[in-house]
């Protein structure tokens, strides 16, 4: 197959390269062009007339999403309508990446994993913008795949965010004597490596519509925190503190766990538990500095 993926040197991006290379691969980054110039999407799109088109690129420093309203929803909304038309017209199939913040708003908390019938409730502009491009995409590109994941880490780092938070708690860990980390907000942390692998099982088969994809198990972002140090053999202290305590300018959810239906449903295997992907992930990065 010849596939087209957008922010290809993003941290997701950069192992769906290495899971796809069996295929013929068109790379896009952002230096190529801007998801929300449509011209420039299906210019490429109709020079290389994938079969597949991955649309990665996305605007999602989520505190920064609260502020550059107008560009959050220029990327993630808008773009994801360009890449669903310029999918359309080429009769390829769009693999659209969505997240677990387009959950999470309701007024009383959720504490059981939202499915993909779920009606989106997100609490935050990034997870408002991305609800709605998912909403293009469904609307305008009849062979569309919306994967939905959760609190990515991968070899390459978020380009978006300056790396990611397995990074960032290895660094800080060295630098401080204690850390204090959320312990209120519940998430399925996922490797991108094992993301990318599925994605490529996924576009082999013959399905269309919403599907979560997310390492087994769940935990907050101090259960993460705690494992990551143990992990990397770290022994500076961690206190467990509310969301509350940790003020931030875009709220999120307390609970946004996706359970895996639709990949129960195709037949395909659940991801690795977190634990083992976080495993694999520093065996592969190495000593982070
Ligand atoms: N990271 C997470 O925790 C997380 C969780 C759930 C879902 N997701 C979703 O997963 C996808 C991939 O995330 P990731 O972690 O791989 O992020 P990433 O490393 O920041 O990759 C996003 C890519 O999109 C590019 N991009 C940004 N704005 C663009 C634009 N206007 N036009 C074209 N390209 C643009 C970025 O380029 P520059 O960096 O050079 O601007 C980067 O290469 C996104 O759709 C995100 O919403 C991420």
């Amino acid at each position: 197959m010849k596939i087209l993926i957008t922010g290809s040197d993003g941290q997701l991006g950069t192992d769906l390269c290495i899971a796809l290379k069996k295929h013929e691969l068109v790379p896009l980054t952002i230096g190529d062009g801007d998801i929300a110039d449509l011209a420039f999407i299906k210019a490429r799109a109709l020079k290389h007339r994938p079969d597949v088109i991955i649309n990665t690129a996305s605007f999602l420093r989520v505190d920064d999403c609260e502020d550059q309203r107008e560009l959050a929803f220029r990327v993630n909304s808008l773009g994801a309508r360009n890449a669903a038309l310029a999918a359309q017209e080429i009769k390829a199939k769009l693999v659209h990446i969505s997240t677990d913040y387009v959950f999470g708003g309701e007024a009383v908390p959720r504490s059981t994993p939202y499915l993909e019938e779920d009606k989106p409730s997100p609490c935050n502009v990034y997870g408002a913008s991305k609800q709605e491009g998912d909403g293009h995409v469904r609307r305008v590109c009849r062979n569309h795949v919306i994967v939905r994941s959760s609190t990515l880490f991968g070899t390459a780092g978020a380009m978006g965010k300056g790396g990611n938070f397995v990074e960032t708690i290895i660094k800080l860990a060295k630098e401080r004597p204690e850390l204090r980390v959320v312990n209120d907000q519940v998430f399925s942390p996922t490797y991108t490596h094992d993301l990318a692998a599925k994605i490529a099982q996924i576009i082999e088969i013959e399905f269309s519509g919403i599907i979560h994809v997310t390492n087994s198990g769940a935990c907050s972002w101090y259960e993460f925190t705690v494992e990551i140090l143990k992990q990397a053999g770290l022994k500076t202290p961690v206190v467990p503190i509310t969301s509350d305590q940790f003020p931030q300018k875009a709220k999120r959810p307390r609970y946004s766990v996706l359970g895996h239906g639709a990949l129960q449903r195709l037949g395909l295997d659940d991801l690795p538990p977190w634990q083992e992907a976080l495993a694999d992930y520093l065996k592969l990065k190495g000593p982070i500095q």
